[in-house]
This record gives C-alpha cells, structure tokens and sequence, in this order.
C-alpha cells in the first residue's frame, strides 16, 4: 500500500482498532481474536480486517487453511500501521482485529498505541495472573481501554472466580467466560470457528456472547448514540447472569432452529436420580426425602427383643463396668 487512499472523514470513519495482547504465550490471543473477528463479521459488523503482527503466524496459517473468504487478511508491517489502518479505513473496513506476539517489546507499545480498544485474554491459573502486569503496564501507560478476557476455564472451578476478582483489580472483565473444550482447538485446526463447526454448542454461544459484549463496548467508544438507543445497556438480568438463554432465543429468532435444538439439548438438566429408599434416610421428613433440616428421631425404645440398656440396672453408675 504505498497510495494513500483519500478518506473523507465525515462520511467514513476510522476503523476501530481491536488489539489482542498478552505476554504469555498460550493464553488465547491467537484463538480468541479470530473467533470474534469472524462473529463480527457474522453479526454484521464488518467488512472486518485481521492483522497478524505474531512472527509465528498462527493467525496467518489459521487464515490460509480457511475456506471462507471472510474476515479479510491484511499484510502489513508494524512501522506501517498508522497508515494501513487509514487505508483499511477508506476501503470500508469497520474493524480491525490484530494479534500480537507473546511478548513485551516496543513493537508491542507501538501496536497498542493504534488501539481503540485492548484484549488481555488470561488463563485461570497462578502463571497466567502473574503474567499479565508488565501488559496492563503497557495499556494503562497509553491510556486505552483494557478488557480481561477469562479463557480455558474450568466449568464451576473456584479459581474462575478467584481469577476474575484478581483481574478486575487491574481492569474490566468481560462478563462472559469462555470455557476449556476441545472444539475451539480443533476448529482452529482446519481455520474454522466453533461456530462453523458446531453452531449448535456451548463454545459457539459464548463467543456470541463475548462478541455482543464487546459490540456494545465499541459503540460507546465511538459514541453511536443513535445504536445505543435501539440496544439499551444490557441488564444483568439478561444478558449477564443468563447468557445462554438469551442467545438461545436469538437464534429461534433469526429461524436457526437446528442450532437452538442443540443448545436446548446441551442445556437440558441431567436426568433426576432416582427417589432414594425413604428406610435409608437418617434423618427426613414424612415422606422420606431430605427436605433439609435435621430432626432428631421419636424415641422409639429399644430394638423389638431386646432390653434397653440406657439408665437400668446392668449399668448402674457413669464410668462403671458392668458385668454381665
Ligand atoms: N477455550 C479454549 N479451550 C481449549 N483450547 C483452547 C482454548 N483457548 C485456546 N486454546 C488452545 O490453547 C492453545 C494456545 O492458544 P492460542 O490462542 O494460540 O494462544 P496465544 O495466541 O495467546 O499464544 C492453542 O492450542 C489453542 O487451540
Ligand atoms: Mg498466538
């Protein structure tokens, strides 16, 4: 790109500039940044551009397996980044998602310098918290907008938790938590989402999910009231404590009925056991279930045949041996 196309700021904005960073390899950065990138282009927020800034290129080799042609690959080169993101700019494009090295390097600053917004995706473990200061360091020194994202967790792990309270000491965490499942490494593998290769799953709904959040975060950021109108803040009601079911009725909604078939199934509550044996229960109410409060039993004597032993004659004093 060596033209600089002309872009006429009053009739096409800057494209927002969504930058995934972390020093700690392994963290999702690569497999969280393609995800969202290809949900904003399916939620229509595109065209949508990915840059891969990672010597490594997981993004470019995940890209280059891929079919669909959608979201689009630039090549640049960092020093150029000002001047690609104009160009992508006048081209139309409204986001640009870019994946970054694990590392802490000037390249690192000068890339987030670009960002409207920052994504620091940190697994729930003591290695990837203590990772993630020299990071926000970077972020916070620029004064940009940082968003934790939770990845890899461990369904009802306490340490998920634990490591959303530790995170939000630096920052904001993103409401929804994407969990551990095999699908968001092997669709990776043949330059898929999960949402490509299994809509109907529980990965595929969280990254609906986390992309409806940061939707919302970039409208405020780039001040679309007129958007903000028709998409009030969500709730916590709905839209934070109750994830799925929310995305679940916007996929009946949109007619993506086989979808919303496999994530009620996956939804659905496992079988209830079996009644227990009433005779079996220490301690329960009339019927036998444990209704939760312990009673302590009538006294019923002594078992049938037997003497009762409490406070008679064969045991006459406390701390005495009784012959018998
Ligand atoms: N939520 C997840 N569940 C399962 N595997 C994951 C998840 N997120 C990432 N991975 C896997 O972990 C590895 C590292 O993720 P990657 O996105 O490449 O991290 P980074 O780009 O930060 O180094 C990859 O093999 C990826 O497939
Ligand atoms: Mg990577």
């Amino acid at each position: 790109m060596t033209q600089l196309p002309d872009r006429d700021p009053d009739t096409t904005p800057l494209a927002q500039v969504v930058v995934f960073a972390s020093q700690k390899g392994g963290s999702g950065k690569t497999t969280v940044s393609a995800h969202l990138a290809v949900e904003a282009e399916r939620a229509g927020a595109g065209p949508v551009a990915l840059i891969d800034t990672d010597p490594q290129g997981s993004m470019a080799k995940w890209w280059n397996a891929r079919a669909a042609d959608t979201p689009a690959f630039a090549h640049i080169s960092v020093p150029d980044l000002a001047r690609d993101i104009e160009a992508l700019s006048a081209a139309g494009y409204k986001l640009i998602v870019i994946d970054t090295p694990p590392a802490i390097t000037s390249a690192i600053s000068e890339i987030v310098s670009h960002a409207d917004l920052v994504v620091l995706p940190t697994r729930p473990s003591p290695h990837d918290l203590r990772a993630v200061g020299p990071t926000v360091d970077i972020v916070q020194h620029q004064n940009k907008p940082l968003v934790f994202v939770v990845n890899s967790a461990t369904a009802r792990a306490r340490i998920t938790g634990e490591t959303a309270i530790a995170l939000s000491q630096h920052g904001t965490v993103a409401p929804v938590t994407l969990h551990h499942r095999v699908d968001f490494a092997a669709s990776m593998i043949d330059g898929r989402t999960v949402g490509e290769a299994n809509p109907g799953g529980r990965s595929a709904a969280e990254i609906s999910q986390l992309w409806a959040y940061f939707d919302e975060r970039l409208s405020r950021l780039r001040g679309d009231t007129a958007r903000l109108i028709d998409h009030p803040l969500t709730t916590f009601d709905d839209d934070i404590l109750t994830p799925v079911p929310k995305a679940l009725a916007q996929l009946k909604q949109s007619g993506e009925r086989a979808a919303a078939a496999a994530v009620e199934h996956a939804l659905k509550p496992p079988e209830t056991p079996p009644a227990a044996d009433p005779g079996s229960h220490r301690f329960g109410d009339v019927t036998g279930q444990w209704d939760g409060v312990e009673r302590r039993r009538e006294d019923t004597g002594p078992p049938p045949g037997k003497p009762d032993r409490r406070a008679s004659a064969a045991r006459p004093a406390f701390g005495k041996r009784f012959s018998a």
